[in-house]
C-alpha cells in the first residue's frame, strides 16, 4: 500500500513547523511539489529549506509538477471546479508514477491544510473515485491566521463571541455574518474599503512569518489607504502578495 502525508508546514516561517510535522518529514521517500510559476519561487523554496533543515537521516527525493491555474474572468464556482478536476489529475499521476508501493508521498501544505486548501478534498475525490489506492495522514500546521493574531498580539475573538472567517470575495458582495470579529483571507480586491464603520479596526498582514512581512494596524478610516498603497507597491516589488487581516467592529 502507498501511504500519504499531508503536512501543514505553517504560514510562512520555517520556525511554525511542529514537532509532528519533524517527525512526519522523516518519513517520506517523495515530496510532491507543486510549480506555481516563477513569481511564487520563494515558496517551492521555502519547502526545499524545511527539508534540508529537518530530515536528518533518510534519503529523498521531489517530484515537481506545474500547478493548474484557476481560469479568470469566467464563472468563479464553475472556474473552481475545473481547476480542482486539473489539480486530480495531477495528483493522481505523480502517486501513479512516481511513487512505488510500499513508498510514502508528501504534500508540504502551506499553513494548515483544512484552510482554504483543497489537497484533503481532492485525494478524497481520488479515493472515492478507486482509481488509486493509498492511505493518507493529515498533520495539521500554523495558519496565516494564527500568524496574523501572534505578529499583531491580538485574540482573534472579543470575550465569549465567535469569529468569521471569510474570503474577500465574499466581504465584497456583503456575503458576511453580523460577527465583531471578521478574518479576511483570499483578498486580491482590497475588500476593506466596502465595510461602512470607519470606525472599525483593521489588523493586516502580508507576508506573515517571513523576512519581508508588514504589519498595519488602526482604523479603518485612518489606515485604509495607506493599506492600499502599500499593499500594491509590495506586491509590484515581489510579483505576488499573500495578505490576511482581521476586521474588528468597536
Ligand atoms: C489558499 S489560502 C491558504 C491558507 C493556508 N492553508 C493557511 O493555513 O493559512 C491562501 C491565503 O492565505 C493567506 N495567507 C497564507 N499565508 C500567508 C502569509 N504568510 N501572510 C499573510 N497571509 C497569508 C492569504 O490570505 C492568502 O490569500
Amino acid at each position: 500500500m502507498k501511504r500519504l502525508l499531508v503536512i501543514g508546514i505553517g504560514a510562512g516561517n520555517p520556525d511554525y513547523i511542529t514537532m509532528q510535522a519533524v517527525k512526519a518529514l522523516n518519513r517520506v521517500d517523495v515530496f510532491f511539489l507543486m510549480d506555481k510559476g516563477q513569481s511564487k519561487d520563494k515558496l517551492i523554496d521555502l519547502r526545499r529549506e524545511i527539508c534540508e533543515r529537518y530530515i536528518t537521516d533518510r534519503t529523498y527525493r521531489f517530484a515537481e509538477a506545474h500547478s493548474p491555474e484557476r481560469e479568470r474572468g469566467v464563472d468563479y464556482s464553475a472556474s473552481v471546479d475545473d481547476l480542482n478536476r486539473a489539480k486530480q489529475q495531477t495528483f493522481e499521476r505523480l502517486i501513479n508514477d512516481e511513487l512505488a508501493d510500499g513508498q510514502c508521498g508528501g504534500f508540504l501544505v502551506w499553513g494548515d491544510p483544512a484552510l482554504y486548501d483543497s489537497t484533503i478534498r481532492i485525494l478524497q475525490a481520488i479515493l472515492a473515485s478507486g482509481r488509486c489506492e493509498f492511505e493518507f495522514e493529515v498533520i495539521p500546521g500554523i495558519t496565516s491566521v494564527q500568524a496574523l493574531a501572534a505578529q499583531h498580539k491580538v485574540p482573534l475573538n472579543t470575550i465569549g463571541r465567535s469569529i468569521e472567517i471569510t474570503t474577500g470575495r465574499r466581504l465584497a458582495a456583503g456575503q458576511v455574518s453580523d460577527t465583531d470579529s471578521l478574518v479576511v483571507m483570499l483578498d486580491a480586491e482590497d475588500s476593506y474599503h466596502q465595510v461602512a464603520d470607519q470606525e472599525t479596526e483593521i489588523y493586516w498582514g502580508a507576508y506573515l512569518g517571513t523576512p519581508d512581512e508588514i504589519l498595519i494596524h488602526g482604523k479603518l478610516g485612518d489606515v485604509a489607504d495607506e493599506i492600499e498603497r502599500v499593499r500594491k507597491a509590495a506586491r509590484a516589488e515581489h510579483g505576488w502578495i499573500m495578505d490576511t487581516y482581521l476586521l474588528r467592529k468597536p
